[in-house]
């Protein structure tokens, strides 16, 4: 096995957060950096430091800087007798959402990082309504942590030198004036949502942006019970010798190519003091898919290193869990294989039987990723949940159909689609639903088994989810297709390049969601 080393821990980045009052007496060392947060209008309208002002004000009219969302730049201010460096950073105008907020946070955060600042200062007006149309101080505080975090990760190279690179250490919020009753534990709280969800996406990221040869199943499975070990989590590793008393013939025909064997990964986090109201969730663990005997063709093939980006989503949310232990209960489930051509190797018009009993007959090794979700949401109802999310980098057809910007899902329960759509929002991340029309349902039927694992390319993404969801066996199940969305191929707002990390702050929000059926039970 070869050590994957620091890049798979986590527990918790090393960045401090402060609050303080513009009255508060200075500390000793001021900040490297101010970030200002400031529109167009604000430049020519609000008023500002008299001396700042026409400064800004030139800066427009050269064209320099014109306060417009996702753009920064960076101003040197003589103060007396020493430079104060402002980040100046675009927003738009009037009130901003959650959403605004982040993004803005994530180019202060990479222009601070250009800038080798690593103690940060930003104002922040103490009468939310004009700052934002949450006007929650929470969601205020959340936002940002998230937007610095996210906007000042990058990933990992393996050049031979490692020029140092500047971490953001110390953000300082600065209050500048009184508050409500309330606003402090509000602000507070929302720092370590926010700071704890950074943390999850960034263990996303790292699992994602891990080569193949540097993250094995085994590998993933060390690092979810690293994870586990840290939170005192239950936790099991289901080698090859159990998958097969268990009957996993799905997980385990995958994974019939490779030199490194299949296993399944179990975490369990209990929140309550009763294991009931237990959400599944599933998350693809695909360490490299070169499509099997089904091979894909060269080109792009690099990029299947990010085919367990469903399983770091899922490891992600656990992370904060793990953090911030809400009063719910979670069983993560992770089918992981590396999908190989071998002698050995699954192969067109096999036969395979799952471990719900269901029969597959495989017309395309390269549709793997259904095969492994589905032995994963069976364990997953054995396990007792009683709904099931499942996380996967499924198809290039939810490409084709939606592109980078969102992830496609579908589900047998359209009420649940709409919780879930809500945390969505929230977490500022897009969703949009495929239909399930009982036409694609028949599509799955196969001539000799239960099931067939490849219908062509006709509604590839549907098929591919009901495929899934076929295992849930009717307990209300959404099916998340992440194939655009977990991997980007240019750095922009929040997103570095390589692995997005994305759905772990849609699925944290929707867990947290779930807090409120422990408060109105008994
Ligand atoms: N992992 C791929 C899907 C994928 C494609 C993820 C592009 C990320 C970017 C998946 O296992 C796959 O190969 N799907 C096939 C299904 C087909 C054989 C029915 C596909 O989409 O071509
Ligand atoms: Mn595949
Ligand atoms: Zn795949």
């Amino acid at each position: 096995m070869v050590k994957s080393g620091a890049d798979t821990k986590q527990g918790g980045t090393a960045m401090k957060w402060k609050l303080r009052s513009i009255h508060d007496p200075l500390e000793s060392a001021g900040p490297d950096a101010r970030v200002l947060l400031i529109s167009r209008h604000q430049i020519f309208h609000a008023s500002l430091d008299r001396q700042l002002q026409p400064v800004l004000q030139s800066l427009v009219e050269k064209r320099l800087f014109q306060g417009q969302p996702g753009s920064t730049y960076i101003l040197p201010v003589w103060k007396k007798d020493h430079f104060e460096t402002y980040i100046l950073t675009g927003r738009t105008e009037g009130p901003l959402t959650a959403g605004e907020l982040r993004q803005a946070a994530a180019y202060a955060a990479r222009a601070a990082i250009k800038l080798g600042a690593r103690r940060l200062e930003m104002d922040i007006p103490s009468t939310m309504q004009e700052f934002m149309v949450e006007q929650d101080a929470e969601g205020c505080a959340q936002a940002l942590c998230e937007g610095f975090i996210l906007g000042s990760q990058r990933a990992k190279h393996y050049r031979r030198e490692q020029p140092e690179q500047a971490q953001l250490e110390e953000i300082t919020f600065q209050l500048d004036g009184p508050v409500e009753p309330g606003f402090l534990e509000a602000w507070e709280e929302g720092v370590r949502w926010g700071s704890s969800i950074g943390d999850g996406v960034v263990l996303a990221r790292r699992l994602t942006n891990l080569p193949g040869n540097l993250l094995v199943p085994s590998d993933l499975a060390q690092a979810a019970l690293e994870l586990a070990e840290r939170y005192g989590m239950e936790v099991d590793i289901i080698n090859e010798e159990r998958l097969a008393q268990l009957g996993m013939g799905a997980l385990l025909a995958v994974g019939k190519g490779s030199a490194h064997p299949p296993q399944m990964i179990v975490i369990k986090y209990q929140g309550t003091d009763t294991w009931e109201h237990v959400t599944g969730l599933v998350g693809k663990g695909i360490t490299f898919d070169t499509g099997g005997i089904s091979l894909k063709r060269g080109s792009g093939m690099e990029e299947m290193i990010g085919d367990m980006g469903g399983a770091a989503a899922v490891l992600g949310v656990m992370e904060v869990l793990g953090q911030r232990r809400p009063k719910v209960n979670v069983v993560m489930v992770v089918p992981t294989a590396e999908n190989m051509p071998d002698g050995n190797a699954v192969k067109p018009g096999d036969v395979i039987t799952t471990l719900s009993g269901r029969t597959v007959e495989v017309l395309n090794t390269d549709a793997e990723g259904r095969m492994v979700l589905a032995d994963g949401v069976t364990y997953a109802k054995a396990l007792g949940a009683e709904r099931i999310i499942d996380v996967a980098t499924l198809t290039g057809a939810v490409e084709v159909a939606l592109g980078q910007a969102a992830t496609g899902a579908v589900t047998n329960d359209d009420v649940f689609m709409q919780e879930l759509i809500t945390a969505s929002r929230k977490a500022g991340e897009n969703v949009w639903p495929l239909p399930s029309y009982p036409e694609y349902w028949d599509m799955l039927k196969s001539d000799v088994a239960d099931l067939r694992n490849s219908t062509g390319r006709m509604a590839g993404a549907i098929t591919a989810g009901l495929f899934v969801g076929t295992f849930a066996d009717g307990l209300p199940w959404i099916h998340l297709d992440i194939a655009g969305t977990s991997w980007s191929r240019k750095e922009s707002g929040l997103e570095a390049k390589g692995g997005t990390g994305v759905m772990v702050r849609t699925l944290t929000e929707w867990v947290r969601s779930q807090e409120e059926i422990f408060d109105i039970r008994p």
